[in-house]
């Protein structure tokens, strides 16, 4: 996993013998995270006299609000202040695009645990035991309650209007072919549960400013939203984050809430307000990934081939629109996933439910689109009686010749000969015929195969959003420290960017380091989102990092006696091509300094290519597309409806990876991410009252280790990207989630085995012990 890998090298005449990309490095902070002195931040010393926020929610899904009782409130012991809608300087919103999501309740109770009121307290607990008195404290006139999407469909109530993306004539090829498949189909939200929860502590500064620590994946725009709330400047507001304990898209939008009450708490009482909420109140505040309802008519030839498609999605947005509008394009992009589909008619609808607002999560979309696709096709396989895999096959892109339905190329299409590679190391055929065998002489405990593949747009489908900045200072002992519009999650991005400005000026990794997110040193970023991270930021950094090297180029040539083009940076050091002579890279930044060279610069980079018409959901919206696919084995007991992943095999695609170590990491996340979001995480909310049940890890359940696949082998599909992205890599943040559908399915699979030939079990999402049992006995009935 450590060979080097043989990079094209910039300016370098010759090739770095320590090449600081491709190479596998332990994640920047990893010794921290696990010795736990990694600052998150709550654990930024607190300043003297910092006061503790805490939220009244509401106890209605739906109603009126009257009042609020602030005298009894400002009555309870430690409370300094109590704040309202009516106490927001400047606009009461925190809603990322559509500006319809209220920072406080006003007027409207909108769900079950929206924040009506904030308690400001001397210390935290404080705090919370006054915040929760909201039974008491608030008056309110209960209205009916839209609980579930479908509902809200019935009556048409949508937070956006709906989208549609079609291609071809899906209605005439549906009426001619030679046969059809009608369904209905759900899959449920899931909680992000970053193992940090939203937090923001906000400082007030001198002259009417603030300084906010923030858990966001976008800094830039909390420091908008608390601008627009404060009535101020953006330049008043400075936003830092050294890293978040985990975001998964929860920290996009929805860490804004948070950020605008510490603010505007901070700048009133004219003390540092620190706003961190509780894991109960966090899942009532906050939405999380959006669940699906879908319907569908496919009609289909003998041998599984899709002629046309006709699909309703329907998304639960809760009561704000959110993000729910990219969301449901991307679930509109990725309906296709690795399929050719000739003629499409897609339709979008974003209900509006009295629920928490739902908003970006892994995949943001991506994950609902593709998996319509995939329970399609494995219904077209089970009605014809053949092998999923191979219907899947049949149905394929063809490399660069077919258009998706948004009309963007599918080029360098690796979908095929990965595949094929993976059938072939997962031993798939032998292990399918072997499973047959078992399941004969089994009557309780079931196996199941199934293989599925990813294909992943790379950009945000907003074009404007694909651009970045960098910061590298180079001092004068040869040190480098690089700020970029990044944050850091846990994903990496700060140690592949590091990486990334080693290469560029020949350093070990040890000398370059990577500083906190801050909005007051690279400005106007877009959010850490849409896997772009690396793509973007790596790619600023890089040409920061050029600027400075071009800058040193004449003095080392000078001192050096070669050319600009003979000289390599490279181990610490510059030396000239033919190895007569070099310099220490210290000595050589020590000179420059004396030659009063500019040993600073800035760095930009902008997607290229990408045009998206928003209103026709036409155009090049992605930079490329990443791949992969899994073969998951799993093995359900049809008694108790338990399930196991007994072997998953991954090939993914990170084109050539920046560093294998981390990449390796993301897909195993991912993966035991998307199976948790399918088998085992159920959000449950009460149907009279709207209450969020599950609220809490005793009734939520993430994946543990102990879930993970007993035998788990995850390569990476080694072929460099064939766009120019940063060193020829590809996005891996999100792509592999979808890889576990192929549990869903093998269980799927192995269900049908208690079933007649050709049965298509009814197997819900997720397939909790309970929904396996359901479609078990459907099938076996
Ligand atoms: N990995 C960790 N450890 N923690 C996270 O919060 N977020 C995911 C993914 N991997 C996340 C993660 C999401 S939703 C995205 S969009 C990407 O990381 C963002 O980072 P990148 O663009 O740098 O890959
Ligand atoms: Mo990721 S859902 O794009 O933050």
């Amino acid at each position: 996993m450590n060979k080097p890998l043989d990079f094209p090298v910039g300016v370098n005449a010759a090739p770095a013998l320590q090449p600081q990309v491709g190479v596998s490095r332990a994640h920047e902070a990893a010794h921290l995270h696990v010795s736990g002195e990694a600052l998150y931040t709550d654990d930024i010393a607190e300043a003297h006299g910092t006061l503790h926020a805490a939220l009244g929610l509401s106890p209605l899904a739906h109603g009126t609000l009257r009042s609020v009782d602030v005298d009894l409130l400002r009555r309870q012991p430690g409370v300094v202040a109590v704040l309202t809608a009516a106490d927001i300087p400047g606009h009461n919103n925190c809603g990322p695009l559509v500006h319809d999501d209220p920072i406080l309740a006003d007027g409207e109770l909108r769900y079950l645990g929206q924040p009506v009121y904030a308690v400001i307290a001397t210390d935290r607990e404080l705090a919370r035991r006054a915040a929760a008195m909201a039974k008491q404290a608030i008056a309110a006139t209960p209205l009916p309650a839209v609980l579930t999407a479908r509902e809200a469909h019935a009556i048409g109530q949508y937070v956006i209007p709906p989208m549609h993306l079609a291609r071809g004539d899906a209605a005439a090829a549906l009426a001619s072919a030679p046969h059809r498949l009608d369904g209905e189909w759900a899959v449920g939200g899931q909680e992000q549960f970053y193992l940090e929860g939203q937090i923001s502590y906000a400082l007030p500064q001198e002259n009417h400013a603030l300084l906010l620590h923030c858990s966001t994946q976008h800094p830039s725009e909390m420091q908008q939203l608390v601008a627009h709330a404060m009535g101020w400047q953006s330049h008043q507001v400075t936003v830092q984050c050294r890293r978040m304990g985990g975001g998964f898209g929860g920290k996009e939008s929805q860490s804004a809430l948070f950020a605008c009450i510490a603010a505007i708490a901070a700048s009133r009482l004219r003390r540092p307000v620190k706003l961190r909420v509780d894991r109960d109140d966090d899942f009532l505040i906050t939405g999380r990934r959006h669940g699906f309802d879908y319907r569908w008519s496919v009609g289909f030839d003998d041998e599984g081939r899709l002629l046309g498609a006709e699909i309703d999605l329907i998304s639960n947005c809760g009561h704000s629109a959110d993000l729910s509008a990219p969301v449901m394009a991307r679930a509109l992009c990725h309906f296709d996933n690795a399929y050719w589909l000739p003629n499409v008619a897609m339709h979008g609808y974003c209900a509006k439910t009295n629920t928490q607002s739902n908003t970006a999560f892994r995949g943001f979309g991506g994950p609902q689109g593709a998996l319509a696709i995939e329970m399609i096709l494995d219904g077209v396989a089970r009605r014809l009686g053949l092998d999923p895999l191979l219907v899947r096959q049949r149905n394929f892109y063809r490399d660069g010749q077919d258009l998706t339905p948004y009309g963007q190329r599918v080029e360098d299409n690796q979908i095929q000969p990965l595949t094929d590679r993976l059938v072939e190391t997962s031993g798939y055929h032998a292990r399918r015929a072997e499973i047959a065998a078992f399941n004969a002489s089994s009557p309780v405990l079931k196996r199941g195969l199934a293989l599925t593949p990813v294909k992943f747009g790379i950009s945000f489908n907003v074009v404007h959003l694909n651009q970045a900045g960098a910061l590298v200072h180079v001092y004068t002992d040869g040190s480098v420290l690089v700020n970029h519009g990044g944050t850091e999650m846990g994903q990496g991005l700060n140690t592949k960017v590091a990486q990334v400005v080693a290469h560029e000026l020949g350093l070990p990794a040890a000398q370059v380091r990577a500083s906190a997110t801050d909005t007051s040193k690279v400005a106007n970023t877009s959010a850490t989102a849409a896997s772009t991270g690396s793509d973007l930021n790596g790619k600023a950094a890089q040409d920061a990092a050029r600027k400075i090297r071009q800058r040193l180029q004449p003095l080392a040539a000078r001192l050096l006696g070669c050319g600009e083009d003979a000289l390599v940076f490279d181990g610490g050091e510059v030396r000239a091509a033919d190895g007569t002579a070099a310099i220490s890279f210290q000595e050589l930044v020590a000179k420059a300094y004396l030659e009063r060279i500019q040993l600073w610069s800035d760095g930009f980079y902008a997607t290229p290519g990408l045009h998206w018409d928003r209103a026709k959901l036409q155009g090049h919206p992605f930079f490329y597309f990443a791949f992969g696919a899994a073969v998951a084995e799993v093995l359900v007991d049809t008694l108790t409806g338990e399930t196991r992943v007994l072997r998953a095999d991954v090939l993914h695609d990170v084109g050539q990876s920046l560093n294998p170590a981390l990449d390796i990491g993301q897909v195993e996340g991912a993966f035991v991410q998307g199976q948790g979001w399918l088998t085992s995480e159920e959000l449950v909310w009460h149907p009279q009252s709207g209450l969020l049940l599950t609220h809490a890890p005793s009734t939520y359940k993430i994946p543990t280790a102990n879930d993970m696949p007993c035998d788990f082998r995850v390569a990476l599909y080694d072929a460099p990207n064939a766009k120019d992205s940063i060193h020829r890599s590809k996005a891996v943040g999100e792509p592999p989630l979808l890889l576990p559908f192929s549990v869903l399915l093998a269980i799927k699979d192995a269900v049908a085995a208690c079933g007649p030939q050709r049965c298509d079990p009814p197997l819900r999402a997720p397939a909790t012990p309970e929904a396996v049992l359901d479609a078990v006995d459907a099938v076996s009935r």
